[in-house]
């Protein structure tokens, strides 16, 4: 073997050891890689649930769930944000009245016509519930009952009825703690759980069992105690009510509420009998394709966020669209722009119908409120002002439902269009009733191009209406009283 072929084979026998020691090192450091991947999947599960110390029965201090819950707790804390916003949502805080006047007319007579702002975070419901000023000495202590579970505590200790009945303010110094975590958890299990009995006996009503649930309807059902469409049933009573008897949709709501005979209010301008609705979110997303495919309020609005490799519930409930990557994007391989825009083009086309049927609405209560000063009689008026209510009711259903149309566009699409037909009616029989008293041209559109404008606009014509209501009061009482002593 020559000296040069020797060195050769040396040479590849070195090579030959090299590769070998490099490949076992390499199959080390990946049989290491792996075992740590493992691991780490292991500990992304949910974390074990350990109670660092009991909870009490319907404890209503968040703080106390927060010691041995901290990551839920500090999530949940984080709902005290108040500058995000999105186009047409978002935790920050929008005054509707000044960005739609008109509204302050469509509700002439009831106390959302003094104020109305958009929901905030969760953190906020205590603070503002007790600073609107839609509160006043008429207002039951049933308006706590979606605010906080100090209410759930309270209703355990007083009697659900009792506490529904007893004025608002005899609770202000007991309500401390805002919406959490008692309002859905079970104390000694952690499970979810409903808190609220409304939900409750209007599943009953409809010969459903709410414990037999199934848990992804559970991780919606804590959200519809209070993401839903409500009114005080009973002049005393106050007794919280959902009127589901006949279904869940805009023409149940209104089967309901004829059988039941329940208004809201008077309307100051058109004296229609009005029903204001509540924020149906509960119903309306029932009727959308996230629901129809078992997609849970929890799945966009509190999905998986990962902390130091730990996997729990975000707590932060928000505006989805603020939280495209852990929510949406679970589901769909869009990119988050795409998301976003589709979402704003769907909002978009709804915010354009709702403010179309506004606009219609609005003008049918000052036409009707002009026909009535013509010397319209209320025989005259009646058809009208049914159709008024109608229409509006219908438009509140999609309007005070949150999320601007997009957990069931097409449905909302439906009853706007239904909502736009009462009024254009109205419209067509208000000025041949008008036309009768000699008015052949519209009535002169008022000047409320701003929240103070219209609150000054209505202001004669609720200060009126109270005045009148008085008076009737006063003579029912009179009456009264000659007929006991007369007997
Ligand atoms: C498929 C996802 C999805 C589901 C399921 C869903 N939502 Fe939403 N929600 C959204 C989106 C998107 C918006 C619009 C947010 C925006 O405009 O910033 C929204 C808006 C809202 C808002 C208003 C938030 C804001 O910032 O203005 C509320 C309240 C709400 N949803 C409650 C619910 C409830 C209650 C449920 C279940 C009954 C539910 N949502 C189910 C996606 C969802
Ligand atoms: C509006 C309802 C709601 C409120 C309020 C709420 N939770 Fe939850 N929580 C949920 C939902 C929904 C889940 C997911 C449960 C599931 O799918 O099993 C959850 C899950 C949990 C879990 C299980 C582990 C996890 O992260 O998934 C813990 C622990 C928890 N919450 C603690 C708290 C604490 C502490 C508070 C109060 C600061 C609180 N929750 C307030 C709805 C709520
Ligand atoms: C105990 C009643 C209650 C429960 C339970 C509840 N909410 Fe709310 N929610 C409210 C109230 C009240 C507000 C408005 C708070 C405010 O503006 O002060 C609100 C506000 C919101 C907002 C607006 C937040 C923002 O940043 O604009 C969203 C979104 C929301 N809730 C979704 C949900 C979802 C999803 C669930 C179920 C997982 C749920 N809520 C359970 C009462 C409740
Ligand atoms: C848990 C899974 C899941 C999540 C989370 C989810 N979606 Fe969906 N989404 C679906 C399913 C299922 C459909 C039905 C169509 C299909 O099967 O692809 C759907 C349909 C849609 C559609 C089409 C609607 C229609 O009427 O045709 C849009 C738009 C949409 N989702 C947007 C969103 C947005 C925005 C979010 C986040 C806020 C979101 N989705 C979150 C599962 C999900």
């Amino acid at each position: 073997m020559s000296r040069s072929g020797q060195k050769r084979e040396e040479g590849s026998a070195k090579i030959g050891w090299i590769v070998f020691i490099g490949c076992t090192i390499a199959a080390f450091l990946l049989g290491l890689l792996a075992s740590s991947i493992t691991e780490r999947r292991a500990e992304s599960h949910v974390a074990r649930l350990q109670f660092l110390q009991p909870i009490a029965e319907w404890e209503a201090d968040n703080a106390k769930w927060g010691m041995s819950f901290p990551r839920e707790y500090n999530s949940w804390e984080l709902t005290k944000k108040t500058e995000e916003a999105t186009k047409y949502g978002g935790s920050k805080t929008v005054d509707y009245l000044a960005e739609k006047p008109h509204l302050v007319v469509m509700w002439a007579g009831y106390p959302f016509a003094r104020s109305y702002n958009s929901p905030r975070g969760h953190y906020w419901a205590v603070n503002d519930v007790t600073s609107t000023k839609r509160v006043d000495e008429k207002t039951p202590g049933t308006c706590w009952t979606c605010k906080s579970p100090d209410a759930p505590r309270l209703m355990a200790e007083k009697g659900v009825g009792t506490f529904y009945k007893t004025p608002f303010a005899a609770f202000m110094n007991e309500v401390k703690n805002p919406i959490g975590c008692a309002d859905c958890h079970n104390n000694e299990t952690m499970a979810l759980q409903i808190s609220r009995p409304a939900l409750k006996e209007a599943f009953a009503r409809m010969g459903k069992d709410i414990t037999k649930a199934t848990h992804q309807e559970m991780r919606s059902l804590v959200c519809a105690q209070c993401h839903v469409e409500y009114y005080f049933k009973g002049k005393e009573d106050k007794y919280l009510t959902f009127p589901w008897d006949d279904g869940m949709s805009i023409e149940g709501m209104e089967e309901y509420y004829a059988k039941t005979e329940h208004v809201d209010w008077t309307h100051a301008i058109s004296g229609a009998k009005m029903i204001k609705m509540q924020h149906p979110d509960y119903e309306v997303y029932m009727q959308g394709i996230h629901a129809y495919r078992g997609v849970s309020c929890a799945d966009c609005h509190m999905p998986y966020k990962s902390e130091g490799g730990i996997k729990f519930t975000d707590h932060q409930v928000r505006s989805p669209l603020l939280n495209i990557a852990n929510s949406c994007q679970v589901c769909h391989r869009w990119s988050e722009e795409d998301i976003r825009n589709r979402v704003y083009s769907l909002q978009a086309k709804h915010a354009e119908m709702l403010e179309r049927a506004e606009k219609a609405i609005t003008t049918l209560h000052l036409e009707i409120g002009d026909a009535k000063k013509l010397g319209a009689s209320d025989d005259e008026l009646a058809n009208v002002r049914t159709l008024v209510s109608k229409a509006q009711m219908y438009w509140d259903y999609v309007a005070a439902n949150n999320g601007m149309g997009f957990h069931a566009p097409q449905e909302c699409a439906r009853v706007l269009d239904k909502a736009l037909g009462f009024a254009s009616d109205g419209l067509v029989e208000i000025a041949r009733i008008r036309a009768k008293k000699g008015a052949f041209e519209p009535a002169t559109v008022p000047d409320v191009a701003s929240k103070e404008k219209a609150q000054a606009y209505i202001k004669p014509f609720v200060d009126a209406a109270k005045a009148a209501a008085a008076a009737k009061e006063a003579a029912e009482k009179r009456a009264a009283e000659k007929a006991k002593a007369g007997g």
